[in-house]
């Protein structure tokens, strides 16, 4: 009998998009100019920083916005201008990265994480238990992956406890819920540019609020050397004078080049989320037919960006997960698990952060990692590709599990 031809896939699950040419002109003219810092201006002139964060607040709705050298130092900046104290408690969603920890500890915060649900977001039984703890002051939600909690219930228990809530918009940046953009829930919001996010700058990270102190603050401690006046999204220079000598200068601006790339790419921001909803949707609707793979349920008051997706496999043991992703890995499926017990790539577990000390065991995010697949969406992958993928993710699960369960 004749053998069916083995499918492999062979594009590169990192590889982004080009950075389109007007960009790409725009960055020369700056580098010819010679202007690249910030504050670097010819008479008259307005930094690409500056325009960013005014186009930036604009598209958010929001009043400011701060330009930063990464979401990490956006999130540092955060945590500090709302005002944490070290030894603070600061709440944090179990199912996120390492530089939101790392934010935390930063900061001299003392972290408390909150539980998951099933379909990736925080779990808001547990999040009420632990927001009531009169010792709790923050919350830095972390939208991991997209997921959007309901916001709505967010906020209310936030209110309700006197928590000041944060948003680490990282993967949500042109998502929504019930058509409020994300970001604009919390007192304070911090997005990521860094090449893998829904705008593409290499390092990079918005801050935004509308709390005036708070963005004097900020931009105070990203480093303004008393050139604040240059920012136009800010408050009045009064607002600065009591907080300018108070506060240090820890240095993590963003640079004139990666501002002109953001702001070319924010003009068609909603454009691409549409684009890799297209990816996602198919991709969820093929892997949903998978008899030992399931996607989480997406809310219809969420608008997500599936510029990744996320699985869990169902009661599947280690080896047997092991196999699943060595096999794909072998036809060009390159996927992430979160219940691999050493950090790899940009996955990482709880348990792995042992700088934080020991943290108490959470059973329902240990069982829900254990699970949890992960797998990048680039837009230089076509509907074919997400077609291939899935045919691909299907055989290779038949060939492990179908196995599994007949031995
Ligand atoms: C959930 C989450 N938050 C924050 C960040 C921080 O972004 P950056 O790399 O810009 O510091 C990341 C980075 O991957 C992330 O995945």
């Amino acid at each position: 009998m004749e053998q069916k031809p083995i499918k492999k896939f062979t594009k590169d699950f990192t590889q982004q998009e080009p950075i389109a040419d007007e960009a790409i002109d725009r960055v020369m003219q700056i580098l010819r100019s010679g202007r690249i810092h910030r504050y670097n201006v010819a008479g008259g002139e307005l930094s690409e920083a500056s325009l960013l964060e005014r186009e930036f607040a604009d598209y958010l709705g929001v009043k400011f916005c701060l330009t930063c050298a990464s979401c990490g130092m956006a999130m540092y900046l955060a945590l500090k201008s709302a005002g944490v104290k070290k030894g603070d408690t600061i709440l944090c969603n179990s199912f996120t990265l390492a530089p939101v920890p790392g934010a935390i500890h930063n900061a001299g915060g003392k972290i408390e994480l909150v539980e998951i649900t099933e379909d990736y977001t925080v779990d808001l039984q547990d999040l009420e238990k632990k927001a009531a703890d009169p010792s709790t002051k923050w919350f830095l939600i972390s939208h991991m992956r997209g997921h959007l909690t309901d916001m709505e219930k967010v906020v209310d228990i936030c209110q309700r406890h006197e928590v000041v809530l944060i948003e680490d918009c990282a993967h949500t940046m042109g998502a929504s819920w019930n058509s409020r953009k994300s970001g604009t829930f919390g007192k304070i919001a911090c997005f990521s540019t860094q090449t893998y996010k829904h705008l593409n700058s290499g390092e990079g990270g918005l801050l935004t609020t509308n709390d005036p102190e708070i963005i004097a603050k900020a931009i105070l401690y990203s480093g303004s050397y008393m050139l604040f006046d240059r920012h136009l999204s800010r408050p009045k220079t009064d607002v600065f004078e009591q907080f300018k000598k108070q506060i240090p200068n820890y240095s993590c601006r963003m640079d004139n080049m990666r501002a002109a790339i953001l702001r070319y790419q924010l003009k068609h921001l909603d454009n691409q989320c549409k684009r890799w909803n297209e990816r996602y949707q198919l991709m969820e609707q093929e892997l949903n037919k998978i008899k030992w793979i399931s996607c989480p349920r997406r809310p219809q008051e969420e608008y997500y960006v599936g510029s990744s997706i996320q699985f869990s496999l169902n009661e599947q043991g280690t080896s047997a997960i092991q196999e699943f992703i060595s096999k794909l890995l072998q036809r060009g499926v390159e996927i992430k698990w979160f219940g691999n017990v050493e950090p790899v790539g940009f996955t990482s577990a709880y348990s792995n952060w042992e700088y934080l000390g020991a943290l108490p065991v959470l059973e329902n995010t240990d069982r829900i990692l254990a699970g949890m697949c992960d797998m990048r969406i680039p837009l230089t992958f076509d509907l074919d590709d997400c077609q291939l993928i899935t045919q691909i993710i299907a055989d290779v699960a038949t060939e492990v599990f179908e196995n599994q369960s007949n031995s």
